[in-house]
């Protein structure tokens, strides 16, 4: 995405012209930084034996999994749906984890029986897992009670995370293993979503390593997604320089004490894609209230939830009327709600200073590749948007807008 005096571009082509070519909303994702993304993180953790599986939940469209799959990156997939999404995208099974929690038998069975190595996640499921599939080669997820995230709801270690087998459970994970001979080759944390911090990442890192000696024959361990990115402008990136060279240093040491090279695993999502994709909508309406000056648009939370679920920042840019005059404005969705604005923290609305948007101007919503379409519903019975690609070829749609006879697709 460039920033020019007239507009925003994305490779060469106007988001007003990708508006007019495609209607909005749309979502708009760059190739470049896809690769960009994908390529920097493999530079920054130096590890030879490094495995980086994209946490497909921040986005699973097919054409964006392949240009991760090109890129040498695995899957982490935590339904069958995302399953079913890495093998069309072409991912071996043996590239897939399986993370599953709270999943069904007829979910697991999916997994196991397209040869999907199964992530476990409670010491109840391991111990039916191993009746069920006595032999088999299993990942374990560990909680080490640290955790760390964006917003309470993104934080998945600690006390009140109800994911992973406690740290302080090694014996149990052993002892209903071997009742079962299910064979242990990997252990596993997510401590939470959206980390600018690495200290946080380092601190979980230390408690699964040192989990890690009392297992024998793993080939690999998987510290999990987190990695943040900055979403406001006045947000720091996080040094994953640093952090690579921390993480390699500790990992390379382990394995020399453990006394065989493992599989270093870990398993980003937004990091991989949140910065490649933005959000088209077009300004319907424009209203002066008691207190705000209302800049209504085409799409809310159905399409884009973070700002109504968590209180998320995005930045917002107009590229109809970039030197428009900059007064503050509220950016208000288009459904039956009135958390349904994109400019708001958790407690409500936080009118924004942007250039003046009229009826009919484009508003480019930034940083929204990760979790935007993903967690997209039909909320208000209104069809999802469509998602397009740009690449050294040009704009490509990558999937289309749907219509209303899909909306009712599923009733007999
Ligand atoms: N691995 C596991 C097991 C996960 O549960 C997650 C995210 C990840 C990896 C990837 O995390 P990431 O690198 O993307 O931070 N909807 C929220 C994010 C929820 C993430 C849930 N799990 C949001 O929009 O911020």
């Amino acid at each position: 995405m460039e920033e020019r005096s007239d507009g925003l571009y994305f490779g060469g082509l106007s988001a007003v012209e990708l508006a007019k070519r495609y209607s909005t909303p749309l979502y708009v994702y760059e190739e470049k930084t896809l690769r960009e993304r994908a390529g920097q993180l493999k530079k920054d953790i130096a590890y030879p034996k490094t495995e980086i599986k994209y946490a497909c939940k921040a986005n699973t469209n097919r054409t964006i999994m392949r240009i991760f799959r090109e890129e040498g990156i695995s899957i982490d997939a935590v339904s069958p749906g995302e399953i079913q999404a890495a093998l069309d995208a072409g991912f071996s099974p043996s590239r897939i984890l399986y993370t599953v929690n709270n999943a069904t038998w007829d979910e697991i069975d999916y997994g196991v029986s397209r040869d999907i190595m199964v992530n476990i996640d409670s010491l109840s499921q391991l111990a039916l897992f191993g009746k069920r599939y006595p032999g088999k080669t299993v990942c374990i997820r560990i909680n080490p009670n640290v955790g760390a995230g964006h917003h309470d709801h993104c934080i998945t270690g600690g006390p009140d995370s109800k994911f992973g087998i406690s740290y302080r459970e090694v014996g149990a994970i052993q002892r209903t293993a071997a009742e079962h001979d299910l064979k242990i080759r990997g252990i596993h944390q997510h401590i939470g979503s959206g980390i600018l911090e690495g200290e946080r990442f380092i601190e979980a890192m230390d408690v699964l390593l040192s989990a890690a000696r009392s297992f024998e024959g793993l080939d690999f361990i998987d510290f999990g997604g987190g990695i943040g990115v900055a979403y406001h402008e006045d947000e720091k990136p996080i040094d994953i320089g640093a952090l690579g060279r921390k993480i390699t240093d500790e990992f390379t040491s382990f394995c020399g004490e453990y006394g065989r090279e493992l599989t270093l695993a870990i398993e980003p999502g937004r990091y991989l894609v949140a910065e490649a994709g933005c959000f088209l909508v077009t300004v319907t309406s424009v209203k002066k209230g008691e207190k705000h000056r209302f800049v209504g648009v085409n799409s809310g939370f159905n399409h884009l939830v973070r700002p109504a679920m968590y209180g998320s920042y995005h930045r917002i840019i107009n590229a109809t009327n970039p030197g428009g005059a900059v007064i503050p404005q509220t950016i208000a969705g288009n459904l039956c709600e009135s958390g349904d604005t994109f400019t708001r923290d958790e407690e409500g609305i936080v009118d924004r200073d942007l250039p003046e948007f009229r009826e009919g101007d484009i508003a480019c919503i930034c940083t929204a590749g990760a979790y935007g379409y993903s967690m997209a519903s039909n909320y208000n019975s209104r069809p999802r948007p469509a998602e397009v690609l740009v690449g050294e070829r040009g704009p490509e749609l990558i999937r289309r807008r749907e219509t209303l006879e899909d909306l009712f697709r599923t009733i007999p």
